[in-house]
């Protein structure tokens, strides 16, 4: 009596919870790693919008920067038959054979933050992330017209730019904004050092490039982690951060603006100026599930709006390409304000460009 009685409440059980789970949509994700701030806020932000509470089993593998991992996770991800898979590359480039074997599985593919460089776009449904090319023009021209304004000519500007890492897209963009610059302003770009967007391979670059070139005065750091580590860097051999590049201050520049040491920074002139990089995507690609849910229509590419940040008072907007760009003054409200945003779990605002759906 007492057997047949347990049995039979178990089978209550089963069927109560079974149905709830089959109704989650399964999302396999493939996180490039956990190299920065940036990328934890990101992590965060997909870990707190697929849960279950709002219809999702999110399936996440952290690939340690490892191409060859995000590729045996999507792999897995296909074997599982999960509904929808989302990358975010470590690089662009060598995506083409396994997005072909998810394609052939039908199941959707949506690429987050980097890009893939691909010979048949139709290998994956959509991007969204930054226009990482226009973050660097934007600091690029920043320094330009902050430099105009103190009379420093483009050639005594001796720039080092600590890139990330090689090959992503972040490192690309931010790259080929400072090139254009060099390009148009004729700034002196001293060298270009891989950094990998972490702080520890920023303070060996910045103690390298310290060495190597004594005229150096202003670092373009391609992340926030790569500044700290700089920052670290010049002060151990007692050289000053600061916008003084007249009188020996290294100029620091940066990108990302998620923590908030990086934005105390600022207002204590280490970092002279950042370009915004928002993490918050979890919203933005539960919002495109949605809507292929719904059969609806989307972009095939998705860019999330961003700002520029700096202390100074003197440069109020930029202008790149025919459009004008306000620079953010920076004050301890502001930063306040800004740090509320990565509550990731209370974030909905999914700004980004009207081209998106
Ligand atoms: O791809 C976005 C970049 O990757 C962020 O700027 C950086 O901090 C991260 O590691």
């Amino acid at each position: 009596m007492i057997l047949s009685f347990s049995s039979c409440k178990k089978e209550v059980k089963e069927e109560k919870t079974e149905p709830e789970t089959d109704n989650l949509i399964v999302v396999g994700f493939s996180q490039l790693g956990a190299e920065s701030d940036w990328r934890a806020a990101n992590t965060e932000s997909m870990k707190s919008v697929f849960t279950e509470k709002n219809g999702y089993r999110l399936i996440f593998d952290d690939a340690q920067q490892k191409q060859a991992n995000q590729i045996t996770s999507v792999r897995n991800f296909i074997q599982q038959e999960v509904d929808y898979i989302v990358i975010a590359p470590v690089t662009e480039k060598g995506w083409d054979t396994v997005l072909k074997e998810a394609k052939d599985a039908n199941i959707p593919v949506i690429i987050v933050d980097r890009r893939v460089d691909v010979s048949d776009e139709s290998l994956f449904t959509c991007w969204v992330g930054s226009d990482f090319e226009l973050e660097g023009k934007k600091m690029a021209e920043w320094l330009y017209r902050f430099t105009a304004e103190h009379d420093i000519a483009p050639e005594d500007v001796h720039i080092a730019n600590i890139q990330g890492t090689i090959g992503a897209t972040a490192q690309i963009g931010r790259t080929n904004g400072l090139r254009w610059a060099v390009e148009e302003y004729g700034f002196d770009l001293l060298a270009e050092v891989p950094g990998e967007f972490t702080k520890a391979r920023g303070y060996e670059a910045m103690e390298s490039l310290l060495a190597d070139y004594p005229d150096i005065n202003v670092v373009y750091c391609e992340n926030d982690n790569e500044a700290f580590g700089a920052i670290e860097a010049c002060e151990a051999v007692g050289r000053i951060v600061g916008t003084d590049i007249q009188n020996g201050e290294i100029m620091i520049l940066s990108f990302d603006g998620v923590k908030e040491e990086a934005l105390t920074d600022v207002l204590e002139g280490k970092i002279a100026c950042i370009g915004e990089c928002n993490p918050l995507h979890g919203p933005r690609v539960e919002s495109l599930i949605a809507r292929l849910e719904a059969d609806q229509s989307i972009s095939k590419y998705t860019y999330v709006d961003e700002e520029i940040f700096s202390a100074d008072e003197s440069i109020e907007s930029l202008l790149i390409d025919n459009t004008v760009y306000n620079v953010i003054r920076l004050t301890p409200e502001y930063v306040e304000e800004r740090m509320e945003l990565f509550n990731v779990g209370s974030y909905t605002n999914t700004n980004q460009s009207q081209d998106a759906y």
